[in-house]
């Protein structure tokens, strides 16, 4: 379907923000306050993220703010009698991938029936709007696809403890693929992984039964000034940051060599807007990441390297759940979009620690 936006880069109209108080959501909010004549955020400003449990001074001024939970009727309720979105970005979520195995019920509940409540809140006020966002998720593909030397292509599926244990990190006599939404099958791991497909499938089932238009986009790693320096479940980069800043050594898990698409939050934030102002969109899922991998080992070095803090160093451990290899194939965004990613991980390393190395109450990890 072909939408109605005449202007893509100011569609105008209103644009409802889920969870857009997080990280991803201040990072878009003066893209949006651009676009779009009113900026509406439901966020419960969860204090695992928000610890002063205040509105994030990095969300534009523009952007109203109702603090309420995505997973109550009510909420939905109390919004839409007075917001008619033209367009909703559905950023709100339960994130910590390890947190996930342990508290399973919060994170479906939050992702997964916060999404439903906000579909069927649209429905109940009558106010659908013209296109959903979904920022879904690579932990949907768990390890992804993998090919022997032969060509052939298959999935490994999760990693078991016993071969953890062995130290066997890779699956033998074989490659990884880069996850690419029309060719790698979902399969999580984890049950954030779970919960994110989920969200994908609930959306798309609803959309496409009242011609709403979607825009799902798989977002791999992202990093970036804004960060959460507080919640310990997330953010393997601003976590690395505050052991070099104190003097650590940073401890690589595995062998050091798993690899990663660590995305710059500009270039995701730029996805997103792009997502939500394109005249045109196509409804499967996109990739969204830098469009290559690097190894953990290599962003360590690079952080240990702006501290002048010592070598990192490989431990051997490993964390339930974590996937060996993930990037993406970004083709697909840059062709239905025209969005491409501007950042190197050296410059986005060197961002996110400037922003970090001004932070007046950050604390060395
Ligand atoms: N940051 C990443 O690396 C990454 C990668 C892939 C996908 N994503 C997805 O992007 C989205 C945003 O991620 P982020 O990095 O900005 O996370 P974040 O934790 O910084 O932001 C999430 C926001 O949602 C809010 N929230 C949580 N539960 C809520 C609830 N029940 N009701 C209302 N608001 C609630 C939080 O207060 C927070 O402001 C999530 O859907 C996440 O799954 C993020």
């Amino acid at each position: 379907m072909v939408t109605s936006v005449a202007n893509p880069t100011r569609p105008g109209g209103t644009v409802l923000v889920t969870g857009g108080a997080g990280f991803i959501g201040c990072a878009i909010s003066p893209a949006l306050a651009e676009a779009f004549d009113r900026v509406v955020v439901v966020d419960n400003l969860h204090p695992q993220i928000h610890s002063s449990g205040e509105r994030p001074s990095e969300l534009h001024e523009a952007a109203e703010l109702i603090v309420a939970d995505v997973a109550e009727a009510d909420t939905w309720d109390k919004v839409l009698a007075d917001v008619t979105p033209d367009v909703v970005i559905h950023l709100a979520a339960e994130t910590g991938t390890g947190q996930s195995l342990e508290e399973s019920t919060r994170h479906t509940h939050v992702n997964v029936v916060g999404t439903s409540q906000l579909l069927d809140g649209l429905n109940r006020h009558g106010k659908l709007p013209r296109r959903i966002v979904l920022s879904s998720s690579r932990a949907i593909y768990g390890e992804g696809a993998w090919q022997k030397a032969d060509g052939t292509v298959f999935y490994p599926g999760q990693r078991t403890s016993e071969t953890l244990d062995k130290s066997q990190w890779d699956f033998p006599d074989s490659t990884p693929v880069a996850m690419k939404a029309s060719e790698t099958f979902p399969a999580p791991v984890s049950v954030y992984g779970a919960t994110k497909l989920a969200q994908e499938n609930v959306l798309q089932a609803w959309a496409k039964a009242y011609g709403v238009e979607t825009v799902i986009l798989r977002l791999q790693n992202v990093y970036g000034p804004g960060q959460s320096l507080i919640n310990p479940y997330t953010g393997i980069m601003s976590l690395f940051c505050r052991m070099a800043m104190g003097g650590k050594s940073i401890p690589l898990y595995e062998d050091g060599e798993v690899r990663r698409d660590f995305i710059l939050i500009d270039d995701v934030a730029s996805a997103i807007v792009a997502g939500a102002t394109s005249p045109t969109v196509q409804g499967e899922p996109m990739d969204i990441g830098s469009g290559e991998f690097q190894t953990i080992g290599t962003a360590a070095k690079l952080i240990a390297a702006h501290y002048n803090a010592p070598e990192p160093h490989v431990t051997g451990q490993y964390r339930q759940g974590d996937v060996r290899h993930a990037w993406a194939d970004v083709e697909a965004a840059q062709r239905v979009l025209g969005w491409t990613p501007r950042y190197n991980l050296a410059q986005g390393i060197e961002r996110l620690a400037t922003w970090i190395d001004a932070q007046p109450d950050v604390q060395p990890a």
